[in-house]
């Protein structure tokens, strides 16, 4: 596989992608995630019910939507409803930080198929491929299980939660695409920002979840941490130089797998006054984290309710969180990540009952959705209706 991200992020370092139908697999699946920190696997096309075709349709279907007028996607905004919040993410909804380099619109689908109408627009091939999604989630889960050493005290704890996923009906399909540049100012973005950094289109994060499975890029930039901290490129090369007969899939360990398997969550219970100075609470639960959680989780403590709270993972598990980022590229990128949830309350060990609630940045607060709204008409240059 050739690699084609731009030549100033330096030598490419390719990783090991694993044949899923080679017998070993299970044992390099498992290995990859515990000691590299994140695996890729090759299927092959028909595999579980996966198949190319049906990646190609899933994809063209949701840029089929996303090339709608404004006009037409806006009645499928996200809602402010935690039950019902799918929906369609304009460019600037995410409100976080980033700048200009943040030029990205998605549409969420959630797999309890509330939420928001499409107005009517299929999206048959998204559902069939989450399917199979689902499947190999369900596949790689077990192996995870199998390859874990029997006297983890974990394992216990891995068991029971890998029941949780029956039906998944908190998990997500998330249909990505990132702009080179705003679409109101035709120059591209340079590839490194005002202060020499080399230009995100997604910080460095873990995901909240499971796992995270990404079947399809249409543009290299998605770059994998190990855990030594190295970054490797993933592989991508151009659809029509493809290997019809495979399947390259992306697998990222999200929180909840690194707590199930032996990580430790903590509470940051400490918070900024408004001249900046931090003000640490005296709370057995505060703790000083080595990262954040990528989004907020309902958890359950010592019979406490703690909702919305920001959570670090203090001790990653036997197979930790991957780390991730995507490099900004000069052309228009989509990507369809899979994100695999637990079902409901799930406890996952040192006390903890964690409630993954996978809402990501937009917060279930009517002035964030207010703010976002702004940001949007902003980013679109649209005058807000009055
Ligand atoms: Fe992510």
């Amino acid at each position: 596989m050739q690699d084609a991200l731009p030549t100033h992020l330096g030598t490419p370092v390719v990783p090991t992608i694993i044949n899923f139908n080679h017998p070993e697999a299970p044992e390099q699946f498992a290995q990859s995630l515990h000691q590299t920190g994140f695996a890729i696997v090759s299927v092959a096309n028909g595999e579980l019910g996966i198949y190319q075709s049906q990646i190609a349709a899933a994809r063209d279907e949701n840029i089929a939507f996303l090339d709608k007028p404004f006009s037409e996607k806006f009645p499928s905004l996200f809602l402010n409803d935690p039950y019902k919040d799918g929906g369609w993410f304009p460019l600037g909804a995410e409100g976080k930080t980033g700048g200009e380099s943040n030029l990205l619109e998605y549409l969420h689908h959630r797999a309890n198929r509330r939420g928001v109408d499409f107005q009517g627009h299929s999206f048959e091939n998204t559902w069939h491929l989450f399917k199979g999604m689902q499947r190999l989630n369900d596949k790689l889960t077990s192996w995870l299980i199998q390859a874990m050493p029997k006297d983890n005290s974990a394992l216990p704890t891995m068991h029971r939660l890998s029941t949780q996923m029956d039906g998944s009906m908190r998990s997500t399909i998330r249909f990505l695409k990132y702009y080179p540049h705003h679409p109101l100012k035709p120059e591209v973005l340079p590839a490194f920002d005002e202060t020499g950094k080399v230009r995100l289109w997604n910080d460095p994060h873990e995901d909240g979840g499971w796992l995270t499975l990404i079947p399809m890029q249409s543009k290299p930039g998605l770059q994998l941490m190990d855990t030594q901290g190295n970054w490797y490129n993933v592989p991508w090369v151009d659809e029509k130089d493809r290997d019809p007969t495979r399947i390259m899939v992306v697998v990222n360990a999200g929180d909840i797998l690194s707590a199930a398997s032996g990580g430790k969550f903590a509470l940051c219970l400490s918070k900024k006054r408004e001249d900046g100075t931090v003000d640490k609470l005296h709370d057995p639960l505060t703790f000083e984290g080595h990262r954040d959680a990528s989004g907020p989780l309902h958890m359950w403590r010592d019979g406490f309710y703690y909702q919305n709270r920001r959570l670090r993972l203090i001790k990653q598990g036997y197979y930790p969180s991957t780390t991730h980022r995507v490099v900004a590229g000069t052309e228009v990128r989509t990507s369809m990540p899979f994100f695999f949830h637990l079902n409901g309350w799930a406890e996952i060990g040192d006390g903890w009952v964690a409630y993954d609630k996978m809402r990501g940045y937009v917060r279930n607060k009517e002035a964030q959705r207010e703010q976002a709204l702004a940001t949007m008409y902003a980013a679109n240059g649209i005058q807000p209706p009055s």
